[in-house]
């Protein structure tokens, strides 16, 4: 479908609310997405720029599911096929994100977003980032750039990730920053595969994109971005970045990181930004998402029937999982939980669940917790492990922290009282209440 197109479908639908009145980007664009979250909203008028700004456009399974036209329980097989399935987009020559092609680089006439009031700066949130190394190919991923002067960003790049691996072994890095994307190229961009796989590869597989050259660097992107910020990165060249919120909605620490150099800026002719607020449901379900077929598909690989898996938004969509297995011996919740820590090496606790226990409802899992687990027999505690940067009580530096999996799981035969919910006669309430 692609942005444009959905941007028109929710209008019509309704979805879409509209601000009409002359908004700022700094510290009022951003509370009005808070305060109206998950309900998209697009501004009409930005008081510092002549381009729109839209957000809070993916906030939840259920706006991505109706994207793709799907069940949100159909997402994570849709996106473990597509992982498998990957297929190269059609190369085009002539494309929207390169309608207008700016003769010079000015990051003051574009809407970048200032969050919150403890902030380093104005951020880009929402660009999903394209680079290449010359041996291994193109890599897709998500990286926060803080804007500190009229062409250039200090821009997030966290140890280990691909990109990170290629600005170290190259120095400097040719990206393209695409803003204004449709889920299937922001999931892709959020998923974690091998180095060498180019992540448009399964932005295609998930639904057909067109790809363009850039006009600046050596790069494929994505053919209907509203925006595109060429230039390169460099491993020596580093600028404070930050403060920031990051996925825990806690501020993130200042730390020096390479300087983003944008050369040329293209977007479409009326461009339309996308926020993307840091911390925030939108961000929770991108960066949680990703990680569910993962976890199923190693909980499964430990011979346990995984039916369902929900990285869930209390816990940061990162740092638990609550996994839903059809248990069949009693070695079944302890497996479970050895495939979850696999399938998500990040994640601090994981609760294993009964196919009773309904997982997108907080008070079920706890529940289950309440009347079907023994601390002394049921919990896996893996002391010091390496986990997740963003958890702010993990051991500062080095990410040590200590894993625990609860297996709520009921035994396969009960030996005192019945762990089923007793069940209240089903009646038609209307036939008694006009
Ligand atoms: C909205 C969003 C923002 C993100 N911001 C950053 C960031 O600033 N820096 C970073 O290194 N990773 C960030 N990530 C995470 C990575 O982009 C993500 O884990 C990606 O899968 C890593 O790709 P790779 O496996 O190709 O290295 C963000 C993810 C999302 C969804």
């Amino acid at each position: 479908m692609g942005f444009r197109e959905h941007l028109e479908n929710i209008d019509k639908q309704g979805i879409l609310k509209k601000v009409d009145v002359e908004v700022s980007k700094t510290l009022e664009i951003s509370g009005i997405l808070k305060g109206m979250e998950p309900t998209p909203v697009l501004f009409n008028k930005v008081k510092e720029s002549n381009f729109r700004v839209v957000g809070n456009l993916f906030c939840t399974k259920d706006a991505i599911s109706s994207y793709f036209g799907v069940n949100p329980a159909e997402l994570i097989p849709m996106l473990s096929r597509a992982i498998k399935e990957r297929s190269d987009p059609e190369i085009v020559s002539s494309a929207p994100c390169q309608e207008v092609v700016e003769t010079s680089v000015d990051l003051d006439t574009i809407p970048i977003l200032y969050h919150c009031e403890k902030d380093g700066g104005n951020y880009i949130s929402s660009a999903v980032v394209v680079t290449r190394d010359p041996d291994l190919g193109q890599n897709m991923d998500f990286h926060r750039a803080m804007q500190f002067s009229k062409e250039k960003f200090a821009t997030r790049i966290v140890a280990g990730r691909h990109f990170h691996q290629f600005l170290k072994k190259n120095g400097e890095v040719e990206v393209a920053f695409c803003i204004g994307n449709p889920p299937n190229i922001l999931i892709a961009g959020a998923t974690s595969v091998e180095a060498g796989v180019d992540e448009l590869t399964i932005a295609n597989a998930l639904e057909p994109i067109k790809t363009i050259k850039a006009k600046s660097v050596d790069l494929t992107i994505p053919a209907e971005a509203e925006f595109v910020l060429e230039g390169r990165v460099y491993i020596e060249e580093k600028h404070s970045e930050g403060p920031f919120v990051d996925l825990t909605e806690t501020y993130d620490v200042i730390r020096e990181e390479p300087v983003f150099e944008v050369k040329k800026v293209t977007h479409r002719k009326n461009a339309i930004w996308q926020a993307l607020l840091p911390g925030a449901l939108e961000h929770k379900i991108l960066m949680g998402m990703p990680r569910e077929p993962t976890i199923f598909t190693k909980v499964n690989e430990m011979g346990v029937k995984c039916l369902d898996v929900n990285v869930n938004p209390g816990g940061c969509s990162w740092l638990h999982a609550i996994v839903q297995i059809d248990k069949n011996s009693e070695e079944d919740g302890k497996k479970a939980i050895a495939g979850a820590f696999a399938g998500h090496g990040s994640c601090k606790h994981i609760f294993i669940v009964d196919k009773d226990i309904n997982i997108y409802d907080p008070l079920s899992v706890e529940w289950a917790m309440a009347t079907r687990f023994q601390g002394d027999t049921k919990m896996i505690v893996k002391d010091k492990e390496p986990g997740s940067s963003l958890d702010p009580s993990a051991e500062p530096g080095t990410k040590m922290t200590t894993k625990i999996g609860f297996d709520l799981t009921k035994p396969i035969v009960a030996k005192g009282k019945s762990y089923d919910l007793a069940e209240f006669p089903k009646v038609n309430l209307d036939k008694y209440f006009s």
